[in-house]
């Protein structure tokens, strides 16, 4: 009976404190607003840029969480997979519930994958089938957990530690370091780099296509056809030339081939190709842009900075991990992750948050603002390193959670640890030490400097 009635005040505080966050967030975005009013570029660019802002868009999850946390509208925000209108989930257990129930939310990417490999599916893009079994469970033995250990990890931190001591204490981030990197690894480790530039060039085109073109832009499109095109000519030839000239390297394409010699299932040429595809659009785009966010979140907390160039020097990895984490929960590559409707559903079925959501409506499961739920993250305002794994959703949830999750939570430590140990690490001045993203969603230049 006691229990029941701490129980009972403890929610109460708890709602309540919701409810005033949201409030105070209603509050901080007519401020955003009326401050758009005399903004540079005129009141729309202002707003523009404001709710382009990871804070603005935090504070708008805050008032969401508090007062509609699952939120169903006809307005359609995404044109690029077909839907009859958005629904945004903002709680962590709801975000769960959506990501874990496949056969209510199906995943949307399948049409523009097509048209990437210019015929199959690839499986980010399935539900759950026997193709999709098919296709991870070979990547899975062509991909080996302790590769990472072998292959990336160790490689990555000594190529960052040689490109960080031979800048001179100039560092333009993407450019020069965390674009490079990831590139190396699709190279050695995945045997199918190419051409640097063309290879992160159409990585990015594509990555963006599938997954962040919401207003369906027909030049992303064309350009994405034209890169798509490029990188099957490539894989072919690349598939071709191994097969014709062998090499014993411990690579992911060699892996395939020997899958390929026993009669695997799915690793015909055609197979092979589509796979490396999608595992080339995931790996360099996110990798290079982690970083950067990582590094702008911590340049804007130097209490972080300072604990994690601290870390750094001592060369506590796991340490440094928490801070790169902790920075991608409050500055995260996709804050959200999203679904569709098969069929007239309901979310937080017999809670005060009820929703019921139409079919074909796109489901927003905002995992950055599943980072931030109250009930659910312990003091979730506050920069902690100390926090457990459970907190964060970075690289998504449930059956479709990121394959290169492993090599993740290895390879973005391993890079930012040479830049860390540096001294008095900084922004370069003016607009050179913030992130440019060259028209694109990905960072393009952001120039750093530290005490060489
Ligand atoms: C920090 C870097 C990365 C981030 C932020 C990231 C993010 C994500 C997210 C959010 C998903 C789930 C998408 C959804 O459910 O709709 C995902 C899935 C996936 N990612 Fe990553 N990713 C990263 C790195 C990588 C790397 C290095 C690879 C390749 C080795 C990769 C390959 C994939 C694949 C193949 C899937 C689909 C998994 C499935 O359908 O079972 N990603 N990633």
């Amino acid at each position: 009976m006691i229990t029941a009635i701490k129980n009972v005040i403890v929610t109460a505080i708890q709602v309540l404190w919701v409810w005033l966050e949201g409030l105070w967030a209603i509050v901080c975005l007519i401020g955003i607003g009326l401050g758009a009013l005399v903004g540079k570029g005129g009141p729309k660019v202002a707003l523009g840029a404001a709710f382009a802002k990871v804070s603005t868009q935090l504070t708008v999850m805050k008032v969401l969480r508090a007062f509609i946390p699952n939120l169903s509208l006809k307005l359609k925000i995404m044109n690029a997979y077909e839907n009859t209108g958005t629904a945004i989930i903002t709680r962590y257990n709801d975000c769960v519930d959506v990501l874990n129930r496949n056969e209510d939310f199906e995943v949307v990417y399948g049409s523009r994958m097509r048209k990437l490999t210019a015929g199959e599916n690839f499986f980010l893009g399935m539900q759950p089938s026997w193709d999709y079994t098919r296709d991870t469970s070979a990547m899975r033995l062509a991909m080996r957990r302790t590769d990472v250990e072998q292959f990336v990890e160790a490689r990555a931190a000594k190529l960052a530690a040689e490109i960080v001591s031979g800048s001179n204490g100039k560092i333009d981030l993407p450019a020069q370091l965390v674009q490079q990197i990831p590139w190396d690894m699709t190279n050695q480790y995945f045997g199918a780099g190419g051409n640097s530039k063309d290879m992160i060039d159409w990585t990015t085109v594509l990555f963006w296509y599938l997954f962040e073109d919401l207003p369906a832009d027909p030049e992303v499109e064309a350009k994405a056809m034209d890169y798509a095109a490029k990188l099957r000519n490539y894989l072919d030839e690349a598939v071709a030339d191994r097969k014709k000239n062998p090499t014993d390297a411990a690579d992911v394409l060699n892996r395939c081939l020997a899958l390929q010699s026993s009669d695997t299932p799915g690793m015909e040429d055609l197979g092979i190709r589509n796979n490396l595809i999608g595992i080339l659009i995931g790996a360099i785009p996110t990798i290079s842009k982690s970083c950067c966010l990582v590094m702008d979140e911590l340049l804007r907390r130097p209490d972080a900075l300072a604990t994690a160039h601290a870390a750094a020097v001592r060369g506590d990895d796991d340490l440094v991990a928490q801070h790169c984490w902790e920075a991608l929960r409050f500055n995260p590559h996709n804050p959200v992750i999203y679904r569709r409707a098969n069929k007239d559903c309901v979310v937080a079925e017999a809670t005060l948050r009820r929703q019921k959501i139409r079919k074909g409506q796109m489901v927003f499961a905002a995992n950055m603002s599943a980072c931030f739920d109250r009930y659910e993250i312990d003091k979730p305002n506050e920069f902690r390193t100390d926090r457990p794994w459970n907190n964060y959703m970075i690289w998504g949830y449930g059956m479709h959670n990121c394959f290169g999750d492993a090599i993740n939570a290895k390879i973005i430590p391993a890079i930012m640890k040479s830049l860390l140990a540096q001294k008095n690490l900084r922004r370069a001045a003016g607009d050179a030490g913030q992130i440019d993203t060259g028209g694109t969603p990905h960072p393009q230049h952001f120039h750093l400097e530290f005490d060489a």
